[in-house]
């Protein structure tokens, strides 16, 4: 059976929430890995809980292009980045199901609560493994009630699979994430 896509409308009215709040506080989560001048990459982007306070991390010469599959969510992500003052820093790209699409060097990509919606993420992975520099970071994260232990350590093994290495295993409230990292260790 395909994996369940999370509706624009249901993910705009719980993605980002007071709770949420409590639980993805993105400087503690994307912050450390996260410097100005980066291009970044929020792929399954929704409505823009990480790519606008990752925009303000990249700063003026840095540069974040949030991918999603529904253009309705990137269209969220646009009002709200255009009310935030950091637009001109987002690339806002629509992407398939199977196929990203995207042409980018990155420094660092952000997979959060989306992997799992993936059909194909051997194909997922290798591509994001491709729009990354050597030395580029990937932060995989998925929630606990959608994604098992065995399913998050499958997902792992497959990133593991593409070229990844685990660089570590941040601890991130109400959710599964690994590091990971393309290239050797320096
Ligand atoms: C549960 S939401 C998470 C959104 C965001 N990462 C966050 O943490 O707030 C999952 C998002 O992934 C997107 N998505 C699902 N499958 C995708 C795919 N194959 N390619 C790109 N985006 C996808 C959905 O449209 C949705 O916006």
């Amino acid at each position: 059976m395909a994996p369940h896509v999370c509706p624009w409308w249901a993910a705009a009215l719980t993605i980002d929430t007071p709770f949420r709040r409590l639980l993805h506080d993105p400087q503690k989560i994307v912050g450390p890995y996260v410097e100005p001048g980066m291009t970044v990459i929020d792929l399954g982007c929704g409505v823009g809980w990480f790519s606008i306070p990752m925009a303000r991390m990249v700063g003026a010469e840095g540069k974040v292009i949030a991918v999603d599959l529904q253009p309705q969510m990137l269209e969220i992500v646009r009002r709200r980045a255009t009310k935030a003052g950091v637009v001109e820093r987002i690339q806002f790209h629509h992407c398939e199901k199977d196929r990203l699409g995207v042409e980018a060097e990155a420094d660092f990509a952000l997979v959060f609560a989306m992997l799992h919606e993936v059909p194909d993420q051997d194909r997922m992975l290798g591509e994001i493994f491709r729009l990354l520099k050597s030395g580029g970071k990937l932060l995989l994260a998925e929630p606990p009630l959608h994604v098992s232990k065995r399913a998050f350590a499958r997902e792992t093994a497959v990133a593991e699979e593409v070229g990844f290495r685990i660089v570590e295993r941040p601890r991130v409230r109400w959710a599964k994430a690994v590091l990971l990292a393309k290239g050797e260790e320096v």
